[in-house]
C-alpha cells in the first residue's frame, strides 16, 4: 500500500506517469468513468477548503466510485476528543482510500501509520500539500512543457504557505530550476525547507521583498495568499496582509510566456485585472486539480501488496518538538520521534 504523505514519496518518474495518466484522462474521460465503481473515497476535512475537497470528490466521482465524510471537524467525533489514530482507524474500515486535511502538522504522518488503506495528505497546517503540488506539476507541463530550466518567483506568504513548500521540495529535484523567494521578512521561507531542498538539491535562490524587482526574470509566478488562520498574532496579520498585489501594469516588464500561478482562494493578492491576461493560469491550474487527483487515486489503489509507511526515527530522553502546531505535541499515545539530525518525523522542524 502506498500513501501520499510528502510529494518526496514520488519519484520524478512516477511524476511522469501521474502527469501523463492525467492528461490521458483529459482526453478520453469516458474511459475512465467506471475505473472506480464500488469503491469508497473517506474526504475527512478538520480544516475549510473549497478546491481540494470539492476536486477529490469530482475526482472519486468521475472514477465511478463514491465519497463519504466530513467538512469540519466540529461535525466528528473529534469534537468529543477523539485521536487523530482512532478516526482514522474507523474510517479505513469504511472505504477505500483516504483523503485528509487536517491543521496539524504531521497528521498525515499518524493516519499512515494507523490507516489499512491509502492515506492522502490533503494539507497538513503550515507544513505540506502535495496534492496541490500534484495540480502545479500538471499546470506547468501543460504551460510550459517541462520541469527544468526553470526561474520560478514564489511569492506571499512563504513561512506559512504550505503549498510552496511541497513546489519547493519538488520542483528542486530538476535540473537549472532556481527560485526568487519574494515575502516580508517576517514570512520568509522556514529554515527547514531550504536546508532539506534548495541545499540538498542544489538550487540556486535569492530572497528579496520586492516583487517588481524579481518579475522581469521570471518563467513562472506563484502567487499565494497571506495565511490568516496561522499568525499568532491578528496585529502581525493585519500588518503584513496587504504586503503585494499582483496588478496587470505590474506586468508589463514581464516575459510573453511568463505563466502566472496561484493555489486559490485568492484575496488581495491578484487584482482581478489579471484575470484577462493570456499568462493568468489559476484558474486552468484549478481545473486540473480534478484530473491530477483521478490520475492519483488510481495509482493509489493500485499499489496493494507494498507497503510504504516508514517511521524511521528515535526518540530522545525528555525531548519534545518545539513546533506548537506539531501533531507530536496533542496526539495522545504517539511516540516522539526524530531523526539522526534531530528533525522531527511527524513536522519536519529540526530541535535546537
Ligand atoms: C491552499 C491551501 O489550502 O493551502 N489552497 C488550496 O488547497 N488550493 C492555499 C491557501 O489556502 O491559501
Amino acid at each position: 500500500m502506498r500513501n501520499l504523505v510528502n510529494i518526496l514519496d514520488f519519484s520524478t518518474e512516477e511524476i511522469d506517469e501521474l502527469v501523463r495518466l492525467a492528461s490521458d484522462i483529459m482526453e478520453h474521460p469516458e474511459s475512465y468513468s467506471d475505473r472506480c465503481k464500488g469503491k469508497i473515497m473517506g474526504a475527512l476535512f478538520f480544516e475549510p477548503s473549497t478546491r481540494t475537497r470539492l476536486s477529490f470528490t469530482s475526482a472519486m466521482m468521475s472514477l465511478g466510485g463514491q465519497v463519504l465524510g466530513f467538512d469540519q471537524a466540529g461535525s466528528s467525533s473529534v469534537s468529543k476528543g477523539e485521536t487523530v489514530s482512532d478516526t482514522v482507524r474507523m474510517v479505513s474500515a469504511y472505504s477505500d482510500i483516504i483523503a485528509m486535511r487536517h491543521p496539524k502538522e504531521g497528521a498525515p504522518v499518524v493516519a499512515s501509520r494507523v490507516a489499512t488503506v491509502p492515506v492522502i495528505n490533503a494539507g497538513d497546517g503550515g507544513h505540506f500539500h502535495p496534492t496541490q503540488t500534484l495540480t502545479d506539476l500538471l499546470t506547468i507541463y501543460k504551460k510550459k512543457g517541462r520541469f527544468d530550466n526553470l526561474v520560478i518567483g514564489v511569492c506571499g506568504d512563504l513561512k506559512y504557505g504550505r503549498t510552496v513548500h511541497s513546489l519547493i521540495a519538488a520542483m528542486s529535484r530538476y535540473d537549472n530550476v532556481s527560485f526568487v523567494l519574494i515575502s516580508p521578512e517576517e514570512l520568509m521561507l522556514p529554515d527547514y525547507v531550504k536546508d532539506d531542498h534548495l541545499f540538498t538539491g542544489g538550487c540556486e535562490y535569492v530572497e528579496t521583498e520586492n516583487l517588481e524587482f524579481a518579475i522581469p526574470s521570471l518563467d513562472i509566478l506563484y502567487m499565494t495568499r497571506i495565511q490568516a488562520e496561522r499568525f499568532e498574532s491578528k496585529e502581525e496579520y493585519e500588518r503584513l496582509k496587504d504586503s503585494y498585489e499582483l496588478t496587470a501594469s505590474k506586468l508589463a516588464m514581464a516575459k510573453e510566456d511568463l505563466s502566472i500561478m496561484h493555489p486559490l482562494p485568492r484575496v488581495t493578492e491578484i487584482n482581478v485585472d489579471v484575470d484577462d491576461d493570456p499568462r493568468a493560469d489559476y484558474f486552468d491550474q484549478a481545473m486540473y486539480g480534478r484530473y491530477i487527483r483521478m490520475a492519483l487515486i488510481l495509482k493509489l489503489l493500485d499499489t496493494k501488496g507494498v507497503d510504504d509507511r516508514r517511521l524511521d526515527g528515535v526518540e530522545r530522553a525528555g525531548v519534545a518538538c518545539q513546533n506548537p502546531h506539531c501533531i507530536s505535541r496533542t496526539e495522545r499515545g504517539i511516540k516522539k520521534l526524530f531523526d539522526e539530525y534531530g528533525k522531527c518525523v511527524y513536522c519536519d522542524q529540526y530541535i535546537e
